[in-house]
């Protein structure tokens, strides 16, 4: 299988270095160039053409998103980039801020021009200390070369970018926690609806937040013009997705696909070399820890535009937003994590409940209590004091969250919870007799 890069077109490239003179030896701020000579609504049509959906997660149109922003309250419009890379298995963006950190400044900048933004930020995870290093440095070659501030290439518009650290929360990758966060305040998602950030959001003001993956995307759609983009990948998942392959695969790593041409099979088996020596594959998480499990030897059945109907196996699904979505999971982040045969299932669903019950910020009971009693019950059952019921109880505690919550994270810490328990009945049914039995070979130590 060939990719198709075009975001990672130069990275990885033998003598590609992530500085000023390196990007623009290959071409690097020409599309922003162009793009300040022409009519800001002229761009925003061509993202709005390119159909190119958020590749943060949830795969909002980022056309219809800019659109959204109210123009007309004469407050100042910011953009956010959303840097705070924290689904577990997904580690894509921080990629691209290492390697080619110009290439988000080019479209942080042609995206602030097409939106008329004078301030933007990129709020990016506490973890990442180099990435914000590496930023606050090619900002400032790229301000010393009149690509960002004051006047911008002599044509009157100025814009600044500021690099912000989160502290280390994942909840403030959630677009109003992390604008929370930003006016200086505990990260506390707000609800929305009514009003989402493109109304208001930072400081009150229309903010549009998008993904690094997506600000890079919109350097290239302005590039070949939206409708030659919207003719990559397939009809309504359009462009290259980076996918970011971790766990039980022989070659984990970062691959670039047009969204939805490869199949989950052939990015695990064609791509990373398959599953391990003498192992096979269990099951599959296709876009970050928030997304449904898939079981190995599970089918769909799905409807055709024409009504008829065809069945899939999981290695036939293909990686766009929306068979992900009618297999009952997401493509999310794109952060797709692997589990063979040796892993357990309770094992693999305890150590993820600790993540969302450690992260949960604690304004909604479902969320709070729910992520807490989950990661007890998870943690009680692999500490060998597993009950009879307790697949039952985890299961009912998980259907009482989703729907209920103020932000997404409900769902989140929800979904894996319930699709392990269901997809895994001989795992949890039993797992406490199990327990005594030996552990397969290769399969990790319990800490
Ligand atoms: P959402 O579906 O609520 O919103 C998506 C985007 O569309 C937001 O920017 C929202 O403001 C905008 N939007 C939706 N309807 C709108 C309207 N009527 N008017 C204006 N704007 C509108 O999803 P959310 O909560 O922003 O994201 C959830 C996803 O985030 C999850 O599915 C998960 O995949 C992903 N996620 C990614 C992480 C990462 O590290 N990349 C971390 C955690 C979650
Ligand atoms: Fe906080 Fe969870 Fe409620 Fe989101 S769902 S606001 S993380 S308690």
């Amino acid at each position: 299988m060939q990719q198709r890069r075009i975001i990672f077109k130069h990275i990885d490239e033998p003598g590609y270095t992530n500085d000023l003179a390196c990007y623009q030896r290959n071409g690097g701020y020409d599309v922003l160039r162009k793009a300040v000579a022409r009519p800001p609504a002229e761009l925003i049509d061509e993202v709005k053409k390119s159909g190119v959906r958020g590749r943060g997660g949830a795969g909002f149109p980022a056309g219809v998103k800019w659109n959204l922003v109210d123009r007309k309250s004469g407050k100042p419009i910011y953009l956010v980039v959303n840097a705070d890379e924290s689904e577990p298995g997904t580690f894509k963006d921080r990629y691209i801020i290492h390697q080619d950190p110009h290439q988000l400044i080019e479209g942080t900048m042609i995206t602030c021009f097409a939106n008329n933004v004078k301030q933007a930020y990129i709020y990016i995870r506490g973890e990442m200390p180099e990435g914000a290093r590496i930023l606050e440095r090619a900002i400032a070659e790229a301000r010393a070369a009149n690509l960002v501030g004051p006047n911008i290439l002599g044509t009157g518009y100025s814009c600044e970018i500021y690099v912000h650290r989160g502290a280390g929360a994942y909840i403030c990758g959630e677009e109003t926690g992390l604008i929370e966060s930003l006016e200086g305040k505990r990260a506390n998602p707000r609800i929305k609806p009514p009003y989402f950030p493109a109304v208001l959001g930072l400081y009150q003001c229309p903010t549009i937040v998008n993904n690094v993956e997506t600000i890079c995307h919109v350097k290239h759609i302005i590039d070949m013009g939206g409708e030659a983009f919207a003719k990559i990948g397939t009809p309504n998942n359009t462009g290259t997705r980076i996918y970011c392959v971790s766990g039980h695969v022989q070659r984990p790593g970062y691959y670039e696909f047009e969204c939805g041409k490869i199949t989950l099979g052939q990015l695990l088996n064609d791509v990373c070399g398959g599953p391990r020596p003498g192992r096979a594959f269990k099951a599959v998480i296709p876009g970050g820890s928030s997304s449904k499990i898939l079981r190995f030897g599970e089918t769909f059945t799905l409807k055709n535009k024409d009504g008829s109907t065809r069945t899939l196996a999981v290695e036939d699904i293909p990686m766009d937003f929306d068979t992900l979505a009618a297999c009952g999971t997401m493509g999310g982040s794109g952060g797709v994590i692997v589990m063979d045969d040796t892993v357990n299932m309770v094992e693999a669903l305890a150590n993820i409940n600790a993540f969302y019950a450690h992260e949960s910020c604690g304004q909604c009971t479902p969320c709070r209590e729910g992520s807490l009693w989950m990661k007890r019950i998870t943690a009680r059952m692999v500490h060998g004091a597993a009950r009879a019921e307790d697949a039952a109880l985890l299961k009912n505690v998980a259907d009482q969250i989703p729907g209920r919550t103020i932000c997404a994270m409900g769902e989140a810490c929800a979904w894996p919870t319930q699709s392990y328990v269901e997809k895994f009945p001989e795992d949890f049914g039993n797992y406490y007799e199990t327990k005594k039995t030996p552990r397969p070979a290769g399969a990790p130590q319990l800490v």
